[in-house]
């Protein structure tokens, strides 16, 4: 199995109710061999109408994030829980996650192979964690899920609703984290 043929293979995916409003499945993206990983929630408007993962808003922050620590984009590997757009936005519901994540993100996992997996917000890192937690609580530590070194942090979408960067916030926090991500990749 290679990335190429999963992907094809999850264009076609109708596993769950989502394909229905979907307009592009949002497989992921990235440098199929990456030591680093980030795994969002699930594809936003412009995920969807374009078919690559984190590219909206929440998207252009987390490339100032990666940029400002200076971590190329292009070096990772960026995937999400589920890999159609659920509508309004809403949180996948847990069946969506469970065969969504059965089919695509533990494959893709295997395949990539990487050092250190991201979850970015509470839906994601509930998956690697096997357990609901306040993302407040899991989020700049080292957690480990089938070996792989796991380290939450706050979702993007989060941030741009808590612009302040004061010690202590939520923004603020995000820095020390990627810092420490960084360091773990050197
Ligand atoms: N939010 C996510 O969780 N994933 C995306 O791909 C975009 C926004």
């Amino acid at each position: 199995m290679t990335l190429e043929l999963l992907q094809a293979q999850a264009q076609a995916c109708t596993a769950c109710r989502l394909a229905e409003g979907r307009t592009r499945v949002v497989f992921g993206e990235g440098d199929p061999d990456a030591r680093l990983m980030f795994v969002g929630e699930g594809p936003g408007e412009e995920e969807d109408r374009t078919g690559r993962p984190f590219v909206g808003k929440a998207g252009q922050l987390l490339d100032r994030i990666l940029e400002a620590a200076g971590i190329p984009r292009a070096s990772v590997y960026i995937a999400n829980i589920v890999k159609c757009r659920p509508p309004g936005n809403r949180a996948p519901l847990p069946d969506e996650a469970r065969v969504c994540t059965d089919r695509w993100l533990r494959k893709q996992i295997e395949l990539v192979a990487p050092q250190i997996i991201v979850p970015l917000g509470g839906v994601a890192a509930e998956f690697f964690l096997g357990e609901k937690a306040p993302i407040t609580k899991v989020r700049g530590r080292w957690h480990e899920w089938h070996g792989i070194r796991v380290f939450p942090m706050f979702h993007p979408a989060y941030l741009l609703r808590n612009p302040s960067r004061a010690p202590g916030s939520p923004k603020h926090l995000t820095w020390l984290d990627i810092q420490e991500v960084k360091r773990a990749l050197d």
